[in-house]
């Protein structure tokens, strides 16, 4: 931690045009599994398979935002956010192709009109990992297919909500759908092979690219971007065989996309290491995939310290845990350097247009105590997170807002209910919402007046 870091972030210590607001996505609080003809999606699919989810849980209700979302908006809008970002669900739009699902579109609608009634810009997210079983039973993002229906999908979503809707994320965290989905197999559709990973990643990012001009097209004066995971890659030690694992490590983790959305092509060293694996890209494909965007959103967790393993997974290097730091219950270390760090890094690197911290955020067990939740650890994180940005941005990089991951308790994937990232409590048994702490800083901090303590 460095010293600036102690000096408590205020909001007049931003740009007074920033953009404040918290994130969600469609799976993870939606519920309402089958209403107005929503079809299923890989992680219904997925989510039903014994030893998938830790406690054998799903989206099926979530949050149950799809009923719940004007009360869900009104704590956005208390909070003092004037922006809130979303995912649209795939399957409540298309099932495999044919005519969109009016009443799917219907509700994003209603949600787009409910925040701008309440001062909140809209910022949905096309993709963030519900893609329709029915696609994947035609092999899903290892299919090119995919790539143009996703368009259509952008078209479709695009048409109906561009006359309201400024910002378009076209992917969340490329790297998860690709790699957790297809690599490790923690994601959904659970498959572990390296080729089919990199074959959905080519795809992934060639729908992006077809889709941004499509966004354009129907949104005059659209601003577009993907949201990216990234993670500042640290070797373990001085020696050359740890600094050249935390290269190879970084090539896939950050420059495997970074480098093909700036119009690099997919770096070399990477491309060698797993030249068995290698995606198959068709002639015009790196052209399509650096369409100019106007943001790269950052979704930033947390940094990654790497050893050298020979014989260890396709690139011959491992994670190390390091002893003695601080860390999430989820048992990510935290770094606020490192959100800095790597905003640097895209900017120097890189140069977009701007720079959206789309996701930011923590974890930890969460203790109830007369209806309260006094969650001091998520509000340090918060708060030391916000000065480093602060201090980035004094440096001169552009970022130009902040998305808090997350504004509820929500299904946090293959962990199920287990890990609560929310600024406000939900009791899935009761539905009720209850703002911790921490989203009490968050509003505070937006008012003007957060001490932390
Ligand atoms: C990134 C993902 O976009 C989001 O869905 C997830 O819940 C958070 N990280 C926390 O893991």
């Amino acid at each position: 931690m460095t010293d600036i870091e102690h000096i408590d972030p205020e909001r007049g210590d931003f740009p007074v045009a920033f953009t404040w607001g918290t994130s969600t996505s469609s799976y993870q609080i939606e519920g309402a599994r089958h209403e107005d003809g929503r079809v299923d999606s890989i992680w219904d699919t997925f989510s039903a398979r014994p030893g998938r989810i830790r406690d054998g849980s799903s989206g099926a209700v979530a949050c149950d935002h799809y009923h719940r979302w004007p009360e869900d908006l009104d704590i956005a809008r208390s909070l003092g956010t004037n922006a809130y970002r979303f995912s649209i669900a795939w399957p409540r739009i298309f099932g495999d192709g044919g005519t969109p699902n009016g009443r799917g579109l219907d509700f994003y609608d209603r949600l787009v009109d409910g925040m701008l009634e309440r001062g909140l810009q809209p910022w949905p997210t096309l993709y963030h990992w519900d893609l329709p079983q029915a696609l994947q039973d035609r092999g899903g993002w290892m299919a090119r297919e995919t790539v143009h229906l996703f368009a259509d999908y952008a078209d479709a979503v695009t048409r109906r909500l561009g006359d309201r809707v400024a910002q378009w994320i076209t992917h969340n965290e490329p790297w998860c759908t690709a790699m957790h989905g297809h690599m490790d197999g923690m994601h959904a559709p659970g498959i572990r092979d390296v080729a089919s990973a990199l074959q959905a990643s080519h795809h992934v990012l060639l729908s992006h690219g077809l889709a941004v001009p499509v966004i354009r097209a129907n949104v005059p004066g659209a601003r577009v971007g993907a949201a990216l995971s990234l993670h500042p890659v640290r070797p373990a030690s001085a020696s050359r065989e740890d600094a050249a694992a935390a290269h190879r490590h970084d090539g896939l983790r950050n420059r495997w996309f970074l480098d093909p959305l700036f119009g690099k092509g997919y770096p070399r060293d990477v491309l060698e290491a797993l030249r068995d694996a290698a995606p198959r890209i068709e002639a015009g494909d790196f052209d399509a995939i650096a369409a100019q965007t106007d943001f790269t959103g950052l979704n930033y967790y947390f940094p990654e310290t790497i050893a050298a393993a020979p014989g260890e997974g396709p690139l011959h290097a491992r994670v190390v845990h390091r002893e003695g730091v601080e860390r999430t219950a989820f048992g990510w270390e935290v770094a606020p350097d490192g959100m800095a760090q790597l905003l640097r890094r895209i900017h120097a690197e890189y140069g977009p247009r701007a720079i959206y911290v789309t996701e930011n955020g923590s974890c930890y067990d969460d203790a109830m105590e007369n209806g309260q939740v006094h969650d001091a650890q998520r509000t340090s994180y918060l708060a030391r997170h916000l000065a480093a940005l602060r201090d980035t941005i004094a440096q001169g990089v552009p970022v130009a807002g902040y998305f808090a991951w997350s504004l509820l308790d929500n299904f946090e994937w293959a962990e199920g209910y287990t890990r609560r990232f929310g600024l406000t409590h939900v009791d899935f048994a009761t539905q009720r919402r209850i703002l911790k702490d921490s989203g009490k800083w968050y509003r505070a901090f937006l008012h003007g007046s957060a001490a932390v303590s």
